[in-house]
């Protein structure tokens, strides 16, 4: 059953290095507590914990020391023919009002976008003048008359030509929605996709339906309380539960390992990533959660280095477009997103799956989950893999629009 075992056991090999700290300080933090239980329990490592590193842009603090140029302020004023050029130099970012209003912000980056042939130039233009101002949409449509500062008629600028040029949205504002949550986004990390919300689906339904005894494990008998990490102590009186772990692979963002969180606040987490730049975002979306307590952040190759039977559930959206389909991407996809975080390997498109499903099937406890998100394509043929791969019974679940996405099934 399902972390039946209180304690994780075995050691394994290395191959997953908990990432630096940035901190050191922070090491000692109470808060850091749970993060330490589940990296000793699940890699058999003292962790050190990841830095809070923030990075400057993702805070919304814009440095008080930049001012405008004249010539930049010039060439804004080129750009936008309804702000007046200036007579006098100008002050300091903030200061200087450009005579442009909401409205005429948002017809201009409409009219930008749309000879750029984007399909939806008027939302777009919305959500960029909203998130250049910081509002929510509605409150354009209330205060067309507002103005944007030098500042704001700047980025505005600058982010409508990047969109011309095909860069994603998310990108420009550095937000994006996933299931109810708004994460970070950044160039290093795939942007998350309303497809994967069904992998958080499958994941809570599973959770869902395990009977308490399974959710909340007691301590098999001869185990001491105090010899199971402060995190997976439970209040159950006659012993001792254990928080049961989940492992997101591939986490990018850390968008499904945080959502899954944010809806079953019993369980702990692990993200892995192979990419630096890609945990940095997600440790930003981490901290903004307030969830450092409760999900570790390791730089690894996919499972490599889990312990033995030591977590209850495995979800990964690992890379799946394949070579034939890359020139069908949007150049959205193509030319901003990494390409390591989208497309399968040369010649064997399966390898990534095959792995996490045979590291899976090592570190979860028997009944464990494992569920993964895939393409039409590869879905049904994964689901004819994993049995051999240890996983018999699996299922495929349909997304929104009518595509296999998911495929999972329980260890045997
Ligand atoms: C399709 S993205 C998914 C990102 C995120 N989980 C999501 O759903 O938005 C795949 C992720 O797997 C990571 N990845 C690729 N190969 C990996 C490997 N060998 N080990 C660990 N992570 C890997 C990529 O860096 C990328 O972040």
């Amino acid at each position: 059953m399902v972390g039946t075992k209180a304690c994780v056991a075995a050691s394994a090999a290395g191959g997953v290095q908990p990432q630096a700290s940035a901190n050191a300080r922070s090491f000692a933090q109470p808060a850091r507590r749970n993060e330490r239980d589940t990296a000793e329990s699940v890699f058999g490592l003292p962790n050190r914990p990841t830095g809070d590193a923030f990075p400057a842009e993702a805070s919304g603090v814009v440095s008080r020391s930049s001012s405008v140029t004249a010539a930049r302020q010039r060439r804004i004023c080129t750009d936008f023919p309804c702000i007046q050029p200036p007579r006098t130099r100008l002050p300091k970012w903030g200061y200087y009002t450009a005579p442009m209003t909401v409205g005429e912000a948002i017809a201009w980056v409409g009219a930008r976008l749309q000879a750029a042939g984007l399909s939806e130039p008027q939302r777009e233009a919305q959500a960029l003048v909203a998130a250049c101002l910081g509002w929510e949409r509605a409150r354009l449509v209330a205060h067309p008359e507002a103005r944007l500062s030098a500042l704001q008629a700047h980025r505005l600028e600058r982010w409508a030509r990047r969109r011309a040029q095909r860069e994603p949205l998310a990108y420009l504002t550095r937000r994006a929605w996933f299931y109810g949550l708004e994460l970070i986004v950044g160039r290093g990390a795939l942007i998350p996709r309303p497809e994967t919300e069904l992998l958080v689906e499958v994941f809570l339904g599973w959770a869902g339906s395990l009977p308490p005894s399974v959710r909340f494990p007691l301590l098999r008998e001869g185990n001491r309380p105090d010899s199971v990490p402060p995190a997976r102590r439970g209040n159950l009186k006659e012993g001792v539960s254990c928080s049961p772990i989940l492992v997101d692979a591939g986490t990018g963002t850390g968008a499904i390992a945080l959502a899954c969180l944010m809806h079953a606040p019993r369980w702990l987490g692990v993200g892995i990533d192979r990419s630096r730049r890609a945990l940095r975002i997600a440790q930003a979306n981490r901290h903004a959660l307030g969830l450092q307590a409760r999900l570790m952040l390791v730089q690894g190759d996919w499972l490599r280095g889990l312990r033995t039977g030591s977590v209850d559930a495995v979800l990964s959206n690992p890379p799946y477009v394949l070579p034939d389909e890359w020139d069908t991407l949007p150049p959205e996809v193509s030319r901003y997103e990494p390409r390591g975080a989208l497309l399968v390997p040369a010649g064997d498109p399966l390898r990534p799956y095959r792995r996490i499903a045979r590291g899976a099937h090592r570190s979860l406890r028997p009944s464990g989950l494992l569920a993964l998100e895939t393409s039409p394509r590869l879905a049904p043929i994964i689901a004819e893999q994993l049995p051999a791969w240890g996983f018999p019974s699996p299922h495929i679940v349909r997304d929104y629009a009518g595509a296999m996405r998911v495929v999972w099934a329980v260890r045997a």
